[in-house]
């Protein structure tokens, strides 16, 4: 079983749940979108909001993880690998992460995860493209198949590229992702997605984070 003790400072758990009171599996829900979306606020916003209304542990994490392949990743970043080298790193750094899901999942936690799979699919599909073309996005699913537990719901939230970019103007840390005609393509690949699983969940994120977090909310709480 894990314990508050053993996560990382970007995995948050809520504290004060009666363990016996959990369902016997949890649930688990992802938020996913383009660079400037907003996702990550929004996550932390549902994170508060249901860790205050539910008698359940909930749990916030992300990826790329915080664990030492996580580190590999934000490596790579910073060095520059080719886009092959990057998407393997990322999915090593999910199959771990994987098997921390699956416990608190098991222990009957909520999980919030900021990115899963979908992540690779889109951004690394994109970046693939100039080399497989459209086979790039069928790759990364037979690669992520065996390595990931399918989401509850996924929410994707929806802004135009250049919104994002304009959202991102202010912030310090940048990725190399943060291009205006590569997340048209990121952006294109998460709509169908979102066409072909029903799973999917598409949010209008250019609402306010209170709209977003709201809409998230409600939809949340239909499904537990
Ligand atoms: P973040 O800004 O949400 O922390 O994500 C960091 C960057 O990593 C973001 O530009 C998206 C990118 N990314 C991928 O390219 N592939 C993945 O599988 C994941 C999880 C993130």
């Amino acid at each position: 079983m894990t314990t508050e003790n053993d996560l990382t400072t970007r995995e948050r758990v809520s504290s004060d749940v009666q363990s016996e009171a959990a369902p016997p599996h949890g649930r688990f829900y992802v938020f996913e979108g383009i660079d400037g979306a907003g996702k990550s606020t929004v996550a932390r916003r549902v994170f508060e909001k249901l860790t205050a209304s539910m008698n359940r542990k909930v749990v916030l994490t992300s990826e790329p993880s915080d664990s030492w392949l996580g580190d590999c990743v934000r490596r790579s970043h910073r060095e520059g690998v080719s886009p092959t080298c990057e998407t393997l790193l990322f999915v090593a750094d999910r199959a771990d992460h994987t098997e921390r899901i699956r416990k608190w999942l098991e222990n009957g936690a909520i999980v919030l995860s900021d990115r899963y799979y979908a992540s690779t699919l889109a951004y690394q599909g994109a970046a693939l493209k100039p080399f497989l073309g459209e086979k790039s996005v069928e790759w990364l699913k037979s690669l992520n198949d065996p390595v990931v537990i399918h989401p509850d719901m996924t929410f994707l939230l929806l802004i135009p590229p250049e919104t994002g970019m304009k959202r991102l103007s202010g912030r310090n840390e940048r990725t190399k992702f943060e291009k205006v005609g590569f997340l048209r393509e990121v952006d294109r690949i998460y709509r169908d997605l979102a066409e072909e699983d029903e799973t999917f969940v598409v949010i209008d994120a250019s609402g306010t984070i209170d709209e977003v977090t709201g809409t998230i909310l409600e939809a949340i709480k239909s499904n537990i």
